[in-house]
């Protein structure tokens, strides 16, 4: 079977859910861009998606901040979802749901998982002594507390001694369960570095985890109460976690969990997924998830992100690079040049411009604005012929005629021998695509998308179209090469644009609105947006192919270039 029309179980990816105590920056915006793009991906591909991303809203953080500007808790969490809501519909991300922990639905299904864990007897009252890191809102281990010198692994603060009567779950019981799903890769970790780390970590030992904390005098009445105990209430993470859970737990969702559920964050918050989630979901008599992915993060301009500094990318800077570049191209570079794998990515000014010249004005575009003009230029804008993409010996008559007018117009062909195999080229590439979209391999997906593109760079280059265009009346078969050359190239860079779109919708849908393509399907319905699976959409020749008659209009460049020496974008100062 090939990749392109593998697997067809119902597909759930999930973000973190973002606290709400304060506006979205570019590691909310970047989590959640990875996981549309490998939604969009594999929507593409054919596969019905569910993509869920939110806001975790009971952290007492929230209650905190609410204080400090004079709201209630509820009144601040809803201004700060409404604006990761706004961000993200900025981003043009493609959620099918965005899930706020306050909402009933979620409270319900919350109450009712530990009402059930408690009475499976792994949720139980015990004492508990270690180090809470409160700008976390967890508990760390005392080797984690000791080698952060007693403070935050994450953002610096102190760490406090803290004893708590509690409800604790009963995570040791899992340890060889865990282990075992973990190294079998039942449960896959990912980046590999990643699952040496939670392993190494697993063989410390496990302690049990909290799932409440003790109402004190003076705190906001914030959060769900423990059921059967008002004296506590559930513990944020814990509850936040069900997250995943409560939102697909109705008649009509529940074959997304049932599928291939994929859980995205950066690598603070791994082991909560890895360790205690699947733990949590065991105990409840659930499948653990396939994938847990942790990417790594951006730091700014060569220094990591924080309040001090005061240098956090925050959406507004994105609004700014999307104003002058274009949204997609700002997808791009995130996707691209972003954090995925185990390493941090600086996002630099110089660097973006760098590769958005690179890869969309110079490549990509480019590319297609020239295919497009010479179409416009030669044929009227109407696609004349189809070829089967065969260029060279033994049937390279066409190829042979452009060598032809090459040397006539006294130019060298460096290699004559050269053969091309359009259809078999993008076939591959849709493959390594599809294989590279499983991984979660996204830079890899888009990658194959600009070889489909490099490979026509290529060629024109060596078959010199535009040289060709000037002897038709001199060469007897002149006209019939030019068409099949220009028709197999304008075919592949349909193809390509298909591979590209996860990351760059609005581009590549442009490209198909001037070039007449019918890939979309507009009617609400329709889970993926288009008319068929990839496999159908991107076979050469097949039903979905540029046609003979097809209007291919120049169009608008899709990217211009871009000046290095420009100034960088500003955020708008904001209120
Ligand atoms: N509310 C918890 C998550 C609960 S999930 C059941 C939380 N929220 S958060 O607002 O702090 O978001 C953390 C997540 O934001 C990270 O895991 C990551 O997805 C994203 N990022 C935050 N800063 C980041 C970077 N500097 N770089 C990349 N992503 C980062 O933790």
């Amino acid at each position: 079977m090939p990749a392109s029309t593998a697997d067809q179980t119902p597909y759930y990816i999930t973000t973190p859910i973002y606290y709400v105590n304060d506006r979205p920056h570019i590691g909310h915006c970047y989590s959640t861009l990875i996981a549309d793009v490998a939604a969009r991906g594999q929507r593409l591909v054919g596969r019905d998606v569910f993509f869920l991303t939110g806001t975790d809203e009971h952290a007492e953080k929230v209650s905190k901040t609410a204080a400090e500007n004079n709201k209630t808790p509820m009144e601040w969490a809803t201004i700060n979802a409404e604006r990761f809501k706004a961000a993200f519909e900025f981003m043009n991300f493609s959620n099918d749901d965005f899930v706020r922990t306050t909402e009933e639905r979620h409270k319900v299904k919350a109450v009712e998982y530990i009402t059930k864990l408690k009475d499976e007897g792994v949720v139980t009252l015990g004492d508990y002594e270690g180090w809470y890191d409160p700008s976390q809102e967890e508990y760390l281990t005392e080797m984690v507390a000791k080698e952060n010198d007693f403070n935050s692994p994450v953002t610096g603060k102190p760490l406090e001694k803290r004893v708590e009567q509690n409800w604790f779950f009963d995570l040791p019981r899992y340890e060889p369960w865990l282990k075992e799903q973990i190294e079998s890769g039942e449960l896959r970790i990912l980046p590999e570095a990643r699952k040496n780390e939670v392993l190494g970590r697993l063989k410390q030992g496990l302690r049990a985890v909290p799932v409440s904390r003790k109402i004190k005098e003076g705190d906001a009445d914030w959060g769900i109460k423990m059921p059967g105990d008002d004296s506590h209430r559930i513990y944020v993470w814990i509850e936040a976690l069900c997250n995943y859970l409560t939102t697909v737990d109705t008649d009509e969702r529940r074959k997304y969990w049932e599928g291939e559920v994929v859980h995205l964050m950066a690598k603070d918050i791994l082991w909560f997924h890895a360790i205690v989630w699947p733990a949590m979901l065991y105990a409840l008599g659930k499948k653990p998830p396939e994938t847990v992915y942790a990417h790594a993060y951006w730091i700014a301009e060569g220094k990591k992100m924080s309040k001090s500094l005061g240098n956090f990318i925050e959406i507004d800077l994105l609004e700014a690079y999307a104003e002058r570049y274009s949204l997609d191209a700002m997808r791009w570079f995130l996707t691209t040049q972003g954090p995925l794998g185990a390493n941090d990515s600086d996002f630099a000014h110089a660097r973006f411009i760098e590769v958005y010249n690179a890869d969309l004005a110079n490549s990509v575009g480019n590319s297609m604005s020239r295919v497009g003009n010479m179409i416009d230029k030669y044929f009227g804008g109407t696609v004349p012929a189809t070829c089967n993409g065969e260029f060279g010996f033994p049937n390279g008559s066409s190829l042979q005629t452009a060598l032809i007018a090459l040397s006539n117009a006294g130019k060298a062909v460096d290699d004559p021998a050269r053969t091309y195999h359009f259809a078999e080229f993008t076939q591959n590439a849709v493959n390594d695509a599809v294989d590279a979209l499983g991984r979660m391999d996204l830079g890899s997906m888009l990658s194959s998308g600009r070889s489909i593109v490099k490979h026509v760079d290529d060629f024109i280059s060596y078959c010199a179209p535009f040289t060709l265009a000037k002897q038709l009346d001199t060469l007897d078969d002149g006209k019939h090469a030019l068409e099949s050359i220009l028709y197999s190239c304008a075919e592949a860079l349909r193809i390509a644009s298909l591979l590209l779109s996860p990351a760059m919708p609005e581009k590549m849908a442009e490209l198909w609105q001037n070039w007449d393509c019918d890939h979309l399907n507009t009617a609400e319905d329709s889970n993926s947006g288009f008319k068929a699976p990839l496999s159908e959409l991107a076979a050469w020749g097949g039903a979905y192919s540029i046609k003979p008659g097809q209007k291919i209009l120049k169009g608008e460049a899709l990217f211009m270039r871009a000046d290095a020496k420009e100034p960088a974008p500003e955020a708008e100062s904001v209120s």
